[in-house]
This record gives structure tokens, C-alpha cells and sequence, in this order.
């Protein structure tokens, strides 16, 4: 119920400028997103990169209505990647794009999110970065899949996203597998209509475990993006069992949620890549998170009371 509340609220301008305007929610929002400038998110993940995990970083927005928001959204990305390789963080280093922050939901949004994920292909291919395209909503999901096929023929390092919460996923993986696809497999954030999604926790997590199953004999890239320790130990007992080393396949986890668990992957000697977001914009991924887990909300209420 709470979740569901979160959910809607992550999507509500009301709720949006309410939150946003209690003084004390920076520092709680800050546990998830650890600054809001470019010089901010490269020092982050100079960090995460010096303890030998290595990152994925989005670029924070989402919805973007207008052709001006859609091309600073690539620009901030294109400035992302230049800072990174100045710092030496660059090589091996990911960026996740929401396809509707680069206009995938304009008037011939497919073309324009198209071009602006290529040019940000062309300015990652020279430095050793790789890009993946997150998911968003069950309306996006086959444009995101097009337009993550279209690009993978110029650039084969490309990953899409699957949520095991859609009923659509064990088909998606199957055409999938055969072509290499970096894949990065989560539970599913959005709150979605039970005709196309699983709503049981169990069965998403029972889809989750299928999941893993399948991509590790498959063909393509794995990324077990979890904090759910049961996944991560089905991840590399499967992993061992088909015979696939540890630098064909890698565990992602969210920015604060679970350091903990990813230093026992590291220490594991398992790669474990952290999803690291950054910018102003932060609202939508922060109201996520804490519908995710009811306990958030009572760190963040407490945060509230102790201002
Ligand atoms: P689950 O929700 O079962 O949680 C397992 C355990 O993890 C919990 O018991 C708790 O200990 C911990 N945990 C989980 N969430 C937490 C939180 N917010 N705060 C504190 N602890 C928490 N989704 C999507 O729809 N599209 C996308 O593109 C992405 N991209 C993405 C990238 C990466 C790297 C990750 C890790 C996740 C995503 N997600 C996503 C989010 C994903 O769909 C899912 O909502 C979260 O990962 C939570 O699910 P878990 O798999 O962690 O399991």
C-alpha cells in the first residue's frame, strides 16, 4: 500500500515540490545520489573505482517534454564522459540512459532518442565506456528494445535492460540470446497493470531466478542487478555450472543500498559494478527507492523529525 502510494507520488508534481522543499531531504536523498555536478559524480566513482568495483552512471531526469531538455540531457552525458577521462576514470566505466530524458516521448521521439543515444555511443566508444539503455515504463519497453537492437549494429557493447516483474521477459531474453547483448536483469521499479506484470513479489523473484537460468547459457552478457543475496548466490552457482568465468558476467547494485553486499562480491572476486546517479533531478529515482523499501521511509521520516 505504502509502496503503491510512493510510486504514484514519484510521478505527482504535487508531491514533487513538496518533498523537494523540506530542508533536511538533500541529506537523506544524499545516501542515494552522492552529488548533483559532473565533478561530484567523477569524484564518486573515483572512489568506488579505487576498492575495485567500477560504476555505471546515470545521468539524473526523466520525461523530458521539450527538444531543448532532451539535448542538454546529452550534452551533461558527452561532459560526463570528457570528465571522466581526464580524471582516468574512463576505461571500463558504463553510462545508463533513460531514453525518455533524450526524448524518446516527443513527436518522432524513437528518431531523436535514436540519434542522441548514438552521438553518446560515438563519445563513449573512444574511451573504453560502454552504455546501456535502463527501462522505464511497460509502454516503453519495444521501443527501448528496438532502439537497443538498432544501435547494437553499430555498437556491439550496448546493453538494454529486462525486468523480471514483466510477463513479456522470458520471450525478450530468448530473442536476445544470439546476439551477444549485454543484459542487465533487475526485478522491475514501476508500478505496472497486472495484465502485463507479475504483482506477487514470489513470482517475480521465481521469474528472477528463471532469469538467471536462462541468460547464464545463453550468449549473452549478464548483469545481475540485485541487493537480493539469494539472486547473487543462484547468479554464481549458475555461472560456475555453465562454465562461464567471472569476467563473463558481473553483479550491479544501486549507490548506497548495499555496501556491505558489494564488498562480499569483490572480496569474492566476482566484478560488481555500482549504479551511481548524479544531477538535480533527482526526485523520481529517490521516491523509487524508497518504494522499494518501507524502512527508507522511516529513515527519511526520521531524518524529518530530527531536523
Ligand atoms: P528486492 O526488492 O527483493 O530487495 C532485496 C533486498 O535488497 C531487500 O531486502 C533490501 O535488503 C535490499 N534493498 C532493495 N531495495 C532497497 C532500497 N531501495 N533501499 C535499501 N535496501 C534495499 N528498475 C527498472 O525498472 N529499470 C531499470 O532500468 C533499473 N535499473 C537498475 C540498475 C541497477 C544497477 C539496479 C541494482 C537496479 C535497477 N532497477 C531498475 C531497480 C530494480 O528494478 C529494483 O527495483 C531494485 O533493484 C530492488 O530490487 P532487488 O532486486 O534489490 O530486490
Amino acid at each position: 500500500m505504502l509502496s503503491q502510494t510512493l510510486n504514484r507520488a514519484s510521478r505527482s508534481t504535487r508531491a514533487r515540490r513538496a518533498v523537494e522543499s523540506f530542508p533536511v531531504t538533500r541529506k537523506v536523498v544524499d545516501r542515494f545520489v552522492p552529488g548533483e555536478t559532473t565533478a561530484d559524480a567523477v569524484e564518486a566513482s573515483a572512489a568506488l573505482i579505487a576498492t575495485g568495483r567500477s560504476v555505471t552512471i546515470d545521468v539524473l531526469g526523466e520525461d523530458v517534454l521539450d527538444i531543448g531538455g532532451a539535448r542538454a540531457t546529452r550534452d551533461a552525458y558527452r561532459a560526463l564522459l570528457v570528465a571522466l577521462a581526464e580524471a582516468g576514470c574512463a576505461d571500463g566505466a558504463d553510462v545508463s540512459l533513460k531514453l525518455s530524458a533524450l526524448g524518446q516521448a516527443l513527436p518522432d521521439g524513437t528518431t531523436i532518442a535514436t540519434d542522441h543515444a548514438a552521438e553518446i555511443c560515438d563519445a563513449a566508444a573512444g574511451l573504453g565506456c560502454t552504455v546501456t539503455l535502463d527501462m522505464e515504463d511497460h509502454t516503453t519497453v519495444d521501443s527501448t528494445l528496438a532502439i537497443g537492437a538498432d544501435l547494437r549494429a553499430s555498437y556491439p557493447w550496448i546493453g538494454n535492460v529486462l525486468q523480471t516483474n514483466l510477463r513479456r521477459t522470458p520471450g525478450d531474453i530468448a530473442s536476445l540470446d544470439g546476439t551477444g547483448a549485454r543484459i542487465r536483469l533487475v526485478k522491475g521499479a514501476y508500478r505496472e497493470p497486472a495484465t502485463v506484470a507479475l504483482l506477487r513479489k514470489d513470482d517475480v523473484d521465481r521469474a528472477y531466478e528463471a532469469a538467471i537460468d536462462a541468460l547464464m547459457t545463453s550468449d549473452c552478457y549478464p548483469m545481475i542487478a540485485t541487493h537480493d543475496p539469494a539472486m547473487l548466490d543462484r547468479a554464481i552457482e549458475k555461472a560456475v555450472a555453465a562454465g562461464r568465468g567471472d569476467d563473463r558476467w558481473e553483479a550491479q547494485m544501486l549507490y548506497g543500498v548495499r555496501p556491505d553486499l558489494e564488498q562480499r562480491m569483490v572480496d569474492g572476486g566476482h566484478r560488481m559494478r555500482v549504479y551511481l546517479p548524479f544531477g538535480t533531478d533527482w526526485y523520481g529515482y529517490f521516491m523509487r527507492r524508497l518504494a522499494e523499501r518501507p524502512a527508507n521511509v522511516a529513515f527519511f521520516l526520521r531524518a524529518l523529525a530530527h531536523r
